[in-house]
């Protein structure tokens, strides 16, 4: 059998990481044939909680976990790490403006990008699911300068899957019916969902819609501000689909996306579709032999052109923020 793969994920004894390691486990981020070896970061004050879901870890009898082991400094954590999942955060909380929220999360990325750039293993892979997750991502990844900058991703596999079965509700259709969704810009409200390069069955997802009303005020509004909805009716945040997303996003970005579709995914940008070099926002890739492309070509009509403009402003407000701070 295949030597393990060394997984690090932080943020374990979080909502997501509870939904996430058993999945994990279980083979579903890698494939069925890939065991995986844990190895769980979090704060000193919940290492006890990470160690009791370890317990059921093992409860589990999971065939292809070769080991769990648990760390409360990134270093350690990160020695000889292939996957690393960098879910733990610093949220926002009440009364807390946005330069706060950056600086708080800098103490956390800067860190971990700088362990990661001295013990990652040469093939690693990094997904941050942490908010916020594009410019945590490009915080991380401008502290691993020896580390390619495209092996630093963030999350919008949610918000993708999030669009790809409002699309269907609307059309009736399975959610299979519906490929090549695509997520442009930073994992926040002012994302932009784009069916006009959608399909549905292979027809134009826009013309088979054919309703601008409601594309831009329902659709977009609800897979952007979706996070808000499930916060009101569960009364907690996403979290077992922030977990289904980010096995997603690893397995496509590790065993490649089917023939004839893509998946959205945040990757520093190389200037493609006119969004400034090096920022980590959201793009169509495909993914093929344990590494991906963004779509080239696409349309991008002047609806779409001013959402994903918008969005890459974001972006570039932040990452000026985060430069100001000296975090990258
Ligand atoms: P949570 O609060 O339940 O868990 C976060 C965990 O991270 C806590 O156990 C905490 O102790 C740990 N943590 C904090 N600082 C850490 C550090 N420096 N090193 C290691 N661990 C640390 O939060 P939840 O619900 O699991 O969400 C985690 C993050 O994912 C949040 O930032 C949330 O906003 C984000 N998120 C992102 C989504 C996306 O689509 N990109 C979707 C849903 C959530």
């Amino acid at each position: 059998t295949q030597p393990p793969v060394n997984v690090t994920v932080t943020g374990a004894a979080g909502q997501i990481g509870y939904a996430l390691l058993f999945r994990i486990a279980s083979g579903q981020l890698l494939g069925q044939d890939k065991p995986v070896r844990l190895r769980l970061l979090e704060i000193p004050q919940a290492v006890k909680a990470a160690e009791g879901t370890a317990l059921e870890l093992e409860d589990g009898a999971f065939p292809l976990l070769a080991g769990i082991d648990i760390y409360d400094n990134p270093k350690d954590a990160f020695d000889g790490a292939n996957i690393a999942l960098l879910v733990g955060a610093r949220p926002r909380t009440k009364g807390m403006e946005r330069g706060d929220l950056l600086e708080a999360n800098g103490g956390i990325f800067k860190p971990q990008g700088e362990a990661l750039n001295a013990g990652a293993a040469d093939d690693i892979k990094v997904l941050v699911v942490g908010n916020p997750a594009n410019t945590n991502a490009l915080i991380a990844q401008a502290n691993a300068p020896d580390i390619p900058a495209e092996r630093f991703t963030a999350m919008t596999r949610l918000d993708h899957n999030r669009a790809i079965a409002q699309l269907a509700k609307k059309l009736q259709v399975p959610v299979s019916d519906v490929k090549k969704m695509t997520i442009w810009g930073n994992h926040s409200a002012t994302q932009y969902p784009d069916i006009f390069n959608a399909e549905v069955k292979g027809e134009n997802a826009a013309q088979a819609v054919n309703d601008q009303q409601w594309l831009e005020n329902e659709f977009i509004p609800r897979v952007a501000k979706r996070g808000a909805e499930i916060i009101e009716v569960r009364g907690a945040s996403s979290a077992a689909s922030a977990a289904s997303a980010a096995i997603d996003h690893i397995y496509d970005w590790v065993n490649g996306t089917p023939d004839g579709d893509w998946v959205s995914m945040a990757v520093p940008s190389d200037g493609s579709y006119g969004v400034p070099e090096g920022l980590i926002s959201s793009f169509p890739v495909v993914c093929k032999n344990g590494s991906y492309e963004i779509v080239q070509g696409l349309q991008i009509n002047d609806f779409s052109r001013a959402r994903i403009d918008a969005s890459v402003a974001e972006l570039s407000e932040e990452r000026e923020a985060v430069r100001k701070l000296g975090l990258i």
